[in-house]
């Protein structure tokens, strides 16, 4: 659709109820929801799992995760609709995730939703994956723009100043690895399974975080940057060091989960802690911090932000857990807030292996 079309079209529906069906295919978990902008805004919400398909690799197979979803997509789709209650005929529109991710899965769900637009004369709305956790925290709670978010998943870490929809400017993000993957190698070298921040997170549970001392990368220093790559590799030669005096057991293990945990969590806060600073300076006005990724489904994460929130006087809005790891329902929901824009794709749209929010990503925000 050409500049002019999709504005009217926003403008024409802006006002009018929405319901829109959103498929999420970008890693390993086939997502389906059913969203409208109106209260109950969730209808369904079906994400499909396929742990126990890449569970014997320890990890994704980026080959594995395409058959599945090919396999279940259609299952799925029709199951949500059943669960909203609605037809083909009642949506406003298709929304699927567009990048970035694994090309293969991402395939499978562009293809799908542009197949149902093609047939059911639908708008087709590609989501930037990213932009589906930034815009999930609208989804459930009341956030004005611009808002502080520190975006946390499995292959991103970053805290960004959401401006509106489409629009971010980057204060910091990691310069080696994302806080999940740190959680994912770093529950692989425990032996605690995959996946890993989870599996951390359950270790950790009652074990001393004091017992055996990591480093916090950054921790301290100016900006809004963050380092993971050190506080894995610490771990490493740790658990080496443990194993070679035979040391390592499940005890030890659960004490070093604990200890990455922390580490992990203490990088978070004093980053976030900046940024909020900065953000606050920039935007007086302003007062929600939200944070979003799996890796905010971390319960002690979570307990730690509310207090960094109250410390600098901000509202906190943190998606419940299953909202923070992949699911369709902010997929479908970021395909709202983009249509209310009119900001429609059209059937030529080619899946995005690489997308970053904010395409001057070099460039972070002098304030
Ligand atoms: O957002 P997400 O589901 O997928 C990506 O877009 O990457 O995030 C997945 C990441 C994984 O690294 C996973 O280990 C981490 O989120 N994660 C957690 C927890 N639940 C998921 N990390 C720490 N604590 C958790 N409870
Ligand atoms: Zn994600």
């Amino acid at each position: 659709m050409d500049a002019a079309k999709t504005e009217d079209y926003g403008r024409r529906h802006a006002d009018i109820p929405m319901l829109i069906l959103g498929i999420e295919t970008s890693c390993d978990e086939t997502a389906c929801a059913v969203v409208s902008d109106e209260a109950p805004r969730i209808r369904a919400n079906l994400v499909l799992s396929q742990l126990e398909e890449h569970r014997p690799y320890g990890g994704v197979v980026p080959e594995i995760a395409a058959r599945a979803h090919l396999d279940h997509l259609d299952g799925l789709i029709s199951s949500a609709l059943e669960q909203a209650g609605a037809g083909f005929g009642d949506l406003s529109a298709v929304a699927c995730t567009g990048g970035p991710g694994l090309i293969g899965g991402i395939l499978v769900g562009v293809m799908e939703a542009k197949a149902i637009a093609y047939v059911r004369k639908l708008p087709f709305i590609a989501v930037n994956h990213l932009e589906g956790h930034a815009l999930s925290a609208r989804l459930v709670a009341y956030v004005t723009y611009p808002y502080l978010l520190l975006l946390v998943s499995g292959g991103h870490c970053q805290l960004q100043i959401v401006e509106g929809v489409g629009r971010y400017r980057r204060l910091g993000s990691t310069v080696d690895d994302a806080a999940g993957e740190c959680f994912d190698k770093g529950a692989k070298l425990l032996g605690l399974g995959y996946p890993g921040g989870p599996a951390v997170a359950r270790a950790a549970e009652t074990r001393s975080a004091s017992r055996f001392p990591l480093p916090r990368p950054m921790l301290g220093r100016a900006g809004c940057d963050f380092s993971f790559s050190g506080l894995k590799t610490a771990l490493a030669q740790t658990v080496a060091k443990l194993e070679s005096t035979g040391q390592l057991d499940a005890r030890a293990c659960a004490d070093l989960a604990a200890s990455l945990q922390m580490a992990i969590n203490d990088c978070l806060l004093d980053r976030t802690s900046n940024a909020l600073a900065l953000f606050r300076a920039a935007h007086p006005g302003a007062r929600h911090l939200v944070a979003a990724g799996g890796v905010a489904a971390n319960k002690d994460l979570r307990a730690r932000l509310v207090d960094l929130a109250a410390n600098h006087n901000c509202a906190l809005v943190l998606p419940p857990p299953e909202l923070c790891t992949d699911n369709a329902a902010m997929i479908a929901w970021a395909g709202i807030e983009r249509l209310k824009q009119g900001l429609i794709d059209g059937l030529d749209f080619a899946p995005r292996p690489r997308w970053p929010l904010d395409p001057a990503s070099g460039a972070a925000v002098k304030t």
